[in-house]
């Protein structure tokens, strides 16, 4: 039995509270294709008993568990071409001599998904940066669906997800293949590692970032939420630091905070006052 208006509003509040996603009414069929299997291996028969019993027994894991069901996963590697290209071309270089004393780049993928923009970060500074060798070079890729950071973790991806934005090159020299399977390289692995962070709750410790890539996240929060995660993120950044958004998204409310360094395609901040 489809659900009411009103388990949909339930619903629709439950994920917003746990994650700051909207989703839109018009979307209301994507409760029914996400959350049906987890109804029933909660044990319930459809989507409504289901919403029956979070009403009732609120289980705190279970809530989290609905809205990660909820989050819009889709990625791909080196997804955008002219955010890559601006990075190898000029972000990239620019914190290299930057850092050139201490020797050491922090960068940050902050909606990290299954992981391929972390390690497309890393096959590009692999590919491009050879004077990097020795550094201490770390890719924090955080993300609020446990799902997802696993499926990155794991380093391994379907020939549909390879053949998606990887060049031919890149994969043969960082990936190996095993049956259907292609697993990333223990060289760029071993630069990534995946944390649990949502971006709409108070950060955790995290370094301070010379880059941050927080990509194709922002237009899924209302606008005051856009705010306080841009704060936050500010806060994380070293006063030299660089930020990239997707090309769909803005910091426009936070100018006090970051300045536009280029903008065609996405958007690249850099802080206006230390943190
Ligand atoms: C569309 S993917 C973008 C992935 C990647 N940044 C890219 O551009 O390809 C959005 C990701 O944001 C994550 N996300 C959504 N809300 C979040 C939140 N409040 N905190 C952390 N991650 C969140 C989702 O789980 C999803 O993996």
């Amino acid at each position: 039995m489809p659900c009411s208006e009103q388990d949909y509003a339930y619903l629709r509040e439950l994920v917003l509270n746990q994650s700051a996603n909207f989703i839109d009414p018009s979307r209301n069929a994507l409760f029914e294709a996400r959350l049906t299997p987890l109804a029933r291996s909660s044990g319930e028969n459809d989507l409504e008993g289901f919403v029956r019993m979070l009403r009732e027994k609120r289980p705190a894991h279970l809530q989290r568990v609905v809205a990660e069901a909820m989050m819009i996963n889709e990625t791909s590697f080196f997804r955008d071409h002219t955010p890559f290209e601006l990075l190898r071309r000029s972000v990239i270089p620019k914190l290299i001599e930057q850092n050139q004393t201490e020797r050491k780049l922090t960068l940050w993928s902050a909606a990290s998904s299954t992981g391929q923009e972390a390690y497309s970060l890393g096959m590009m500074l692999c590919e491009y940066f050879p004077q990097l060798a020795g550094w201490d070079v770390k890719i924090i890729a955080t993300d609020i669906s446990q799902q997802a950071r696993d499926y990155g973790q794991r380093g391994r991806y379907r020939r549909l997800e390879v053949n998606r934005g990887l060049p031919a090159r890149m994969l043969l020299r960082y990936f190996e293949r095993d049956c259907d399977e292609w697993e990333i390289s223990p060289r760029v692995r071993t630069m990534v590692e995946f944390r649990p962070v949502n971006l709409c709750a108070p950060l955790p410790l995290l370094p301070k970032f010379d880059l941050v890539l927080l990509r194709n996240v922002l237009l899924y929060f209302p606008q005051q939420d856009r705010s306080c995660v841009l704060t936050d993120v500010h806060r994380a950044m070293r006063p030299h630091g660089a930020l990239l958004l997707g090309n769909a998204e803005q910091a426009e409310d936070s100018t006090d905070l970051f300045r536009v360094e280029f903008e065609q395609d996405c958007y690249y901040y850099r802080p206006r006052v230390a943190a």
